[in-house]
């Protein structure tokens, strides 16, 4: 399928400014062009267009909802019309509250298309935070909540309806940041959670071979990359650096072992945060683990 990359430049739920320079940095990292060097046909949609950060403190528990909605509307657009015309899109967030209208809109496609949901969710936070629960108002941390139908009715029914998923639909990997209340919430909602322990006790080869288990040839796989997921000693570009993440080879393999699913349908890169970056470093290092997603290897293996 054409790959189709969309940019929504927007820090709106994040608690830091500058991942909305994130599209930029990923396409000065050369992302299109690593693509169509791998034979891939790409085309750039460009940037949608939302409302500016007006960075205020939380109201009842949120900030900037009202904007993180109109954010998501645009987003959960533009994905659902991609997908419709048979692309694959990319969606270069912008922070992860993004996930909720990407993800709303892959799982109407999987039901119009009779397909079997797995997400992955790579990431060093669960953000299944709620407003009772949540240490920031950041709606970065709680798109996974939203999309299990908890949390604020303009974002669980983005796609008209409630749930958009359910919690079996998807695997967590690399977590290691969970607030308190956010722990009685996984653990109620029954979230399959491969967290840094589980991955450090068993090995980042079985821990995806469990969190890919039961995909076949009717399953769409949607990876929701946070950049955060690796370790901040080669990926300091983001604003929520968490210590004890994967590793260059082990993030290498994640990505080698979901292309050999050939099952990957859509993407979401968000939270790449410029501002805290080393000349792109992290861009450049996600732009590398994508090629990986779709099949780029050490060895001559395809
Ligand atoms: N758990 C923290 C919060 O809710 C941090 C969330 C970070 N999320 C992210 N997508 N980087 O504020
Ligand atoms: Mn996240
Ligand atoms: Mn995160
Ligand atoms: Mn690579």
């Amino acid at each position: 399928a054409t790959i189709a990359l969309i940019g929504a430049p927007t820090d709106i739920g994040a608690g830091h400014r500058g991942a909305s320079m994130g599209p930029e940095a990923l396409r000065v990292a050369g992302l299109a062009e690593a693509l169509r060097e791998r034979g891939l046909q790409v085309i750039d949609a460009g940037n949608l267009v939302g409302p500016v950060n007006p960075w205020q403190p939380p109201t009842e528990g949120y900030r900037h909802l009202a904007e993180v909605v109109a954010w998501n509307r645009a987003v959960m657009d533009a994905v659902y019309g991609q997908l419709r015309q048979g692309r694959l899109p990319i969606l270069l967030g912008g922070d992860h509250c993004l996930g909720v209208g990407s993800i709303t809109a892959v799982a109407r496609h999987c039901r119009e298309a009779g397909k079997k949901l797995r997400i992955l969710w790579l990431d060093a936070h669960a953000d299944f935070n709620t407003s009772d629960v949540t240490p920031s108002g950041n709606v970065h941390g709680m798109p996974v909540a939203c999309l299990c139908g908890l949390g604020p009715q303009p974002l669980t029914h983005l796609g008209g309806s409630a749930p958009a998923i359910q919690p079996a639909d998807i695997r967590q990997i690399g977590i290691r940041s969970v607030d308190q209340g956010e722990k009685r919430l996984v653990k109620e909602y029954g979230l399959d959670i491969y967290d840094m322990r589980y991955i450090d006790e068993i090995g980042m080869k079985r821990a995806m071979e469990e969190a890919l288990e039961g995909v076949d040839a009717d399953t769409h796989v949607h990876v929701s990359f946070d950049v955060d997921f690796l370790d901040p000693a080669i990926a300091p570009g983001v604003g929520t650096t968490v210590p004890g993440g994967p590793n260059y080879r082990e993030a290498q393999l994640v990505m080698e072992m979901i292309a050999d699913t050939g099952r990957v349908g859509s993407i979401d890169i968000v939270e790449l945060n410029p501002a805290f970056d080393e000349h792109n470093r992290t861009g450049q290092l996600a732009v590398d683990l994508v090629e990986s997603l779709f099949g780029k290897s050490t060895l001559m293996r395809d």
